[in-house]
C-alpha cells in the first residue's frame, strides 16, 4: 500500500497530533468517539507514530488526546448549529490537516472548503478527496487571496481547530479584521488557551513530537480584548471546551475531572465564537460589540 508522507519539523506536522488523538479516543473512549477514518487515514501515512501513541497511552497523554477529539465535536456543535440558519451555507475548515468534519456535518446542502497549505492539501486529495459540494483549497492562510476561493453567498461559518496557535498574534487580528469585513453575517470559531497553556503546547505536545522549529505564539487571557479587534464583529462568545458542549467531566474517572477543573480554570482552554455583523448594519463605535 503506498503511504504518504507530512513533512516533519514543520508547523504541518502538527496536524499528526490531533489526527492520532483522534484515533486514540475511538479506540480508549468509543463510547465517546467513533472516528473509523483516522484509523484509515493513519495506517496511510509513512510516519513513525510509536512515540506519540506511547504518549498519547500515559494517563496526561491520554487527556491531550481527549481534548483534541473534543474540539473537533465541539467545533462541529457550532458549525451544526449555523447550518440550522444558513442550510446552504460555506463550511471552511481553516488549517484543516487530515480533519474530516465536513463530512460529519454535512446536510446534503452546504458546500465544503478545506483550506491547508499545498503539500498537507495534496496529501489530503489522495486520502480524504473532495466529495460532491466540497473542495480542498491549497493556500497560506496569511495569504487572503484563498477568500476568493470561498464562496459566501448562502452564508459562512468557518472552524479552525489548534490552528492559531501557530500565527502571532498580528497576524490573527489581521485575518480575523479581513475576514470580518469580506464576509458579513459569517461565523468564525476556533479554540484558544491562555499564555500558560501555550508555554505547555510547547514543552509538552510538539516537544516530544520532535517539532522543534515550531513555535506557539497566539493566546489569549481574556476574550473580552477581541471586541476591539474589529467594528465588524457583532458578538464574541465563548464555551468551556471540555464542558461547553456536552459534559465530558460526567463521563470521565476522577483525574480528567481534576483536570478538566485545571483546563478550564488554569489554562483557559475555551471555544470562542465571533459573529461578523451584516452588511447592511451600520457599524458602530470599536468595542461596542455585544
Ligand atoms: C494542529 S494542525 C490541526 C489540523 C486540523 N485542524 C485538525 O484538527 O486535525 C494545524 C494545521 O494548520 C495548518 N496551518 C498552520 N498555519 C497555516 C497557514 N498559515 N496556512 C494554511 N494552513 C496552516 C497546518 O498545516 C496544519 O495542518
Amino acid at each position: 500500500m503506498k503511504k504518504y508522507h507530512i513533512e516533519k519539523n514543520s508547523v504541518q506536522e502538527t496536524l499528526i497530533i490531533p489526527l492520532f488523538g483522534r484515533l486514540v479516543c475511538s479506540e480508549r473512549f468509543p463510547q465517546l468517539f467513533s472516528d473509523p477514518e483516522a484509523k484509515r487515514i493513519c495506517d496511510a501515512l509513512d510516519y513513525d507514530a510509536s512515540a506519540m501513541r506511547k504518549k498519547m497511552e500515559s494517563p496526561a497523554g491520554l487527556f491531550g488526546a481527549l481534548e483534541v477529539a473534543q474540539r473537533q465535536y465541539d467545533l462541529g456543535c457550532e458549525v451544526e448549529s449555523y447550518l440550522k440558519t444558513h442550510p446552504k451555507a460555506a463550511v471552511v475548515n481553516l488549517g484543516c490537516g487530515l480533519d474530516d468534519t465536513f463530512r460529519k456535518v454535512d446536510n446534503g446542502r452546504c458546500r465544503g472548503y478545506n483550506l491547508d497549505f499545498p503539500d498537507v492539501i495534496a496529501v489530503r486529495n489522495e486520502l480524504l478527496p473532495a466529495g460532491e459540494r466540497e473542495k480542498n483549497v491549497a493556500c497560506d492562510l496569511n495569504d487572503f487571496a484563498w477568500m476568493d476561493a470561498v464562496d459566501a453567498t448562502d452564508g459562512a461559518v468557518f472552524y479552525a481547530a489548534g490552528v492559531f496557535y501557530y500565527f502571532q498574534t498580528e497576524q490573527v487580528k489581521a485575518l480575523f479584521a479581513a475576514m470580518a469585513e469580506r464576509f458579513p453575517g459569517a461565523a468564525l470559531v476556533f479554540d484558544v488557551c491562555n499564555e500558560r497553556g501555550a508555554r505547555l503546547m510547547r514543552k509538552t505536545w510538539l516537544k516530544e513530537a520532535g517539532i522543534t522549529d515550531v513555535r506557539a505564539f497566539f493566546s489569549l487571557e481574556d476574550e473580552a480584548a477581541l471586541r476591539g479587534w474589529s467594528n465588524r464583529f457583532a458578538s464574541v462568545r465563548t464555551k468551556s471546551y471540555m464542558r461547553g458542549y456536552r459534559d465530558l467531566a460526567r463521563e470521565v474517572g476522577p483525574l480528567y475531572r481534576l483536570l478538566i477543573r485545571l483546563s478550564d480554570s488554569l489554562v483557559r482552554m475555551k471555544i470562542v465564537r465571533i459573529g461578523f455583523r451584516e452588511a447592511a448594519a451600520s457599524a458602530p463605535a470599536r468595542g461596542a460589540g455585544e
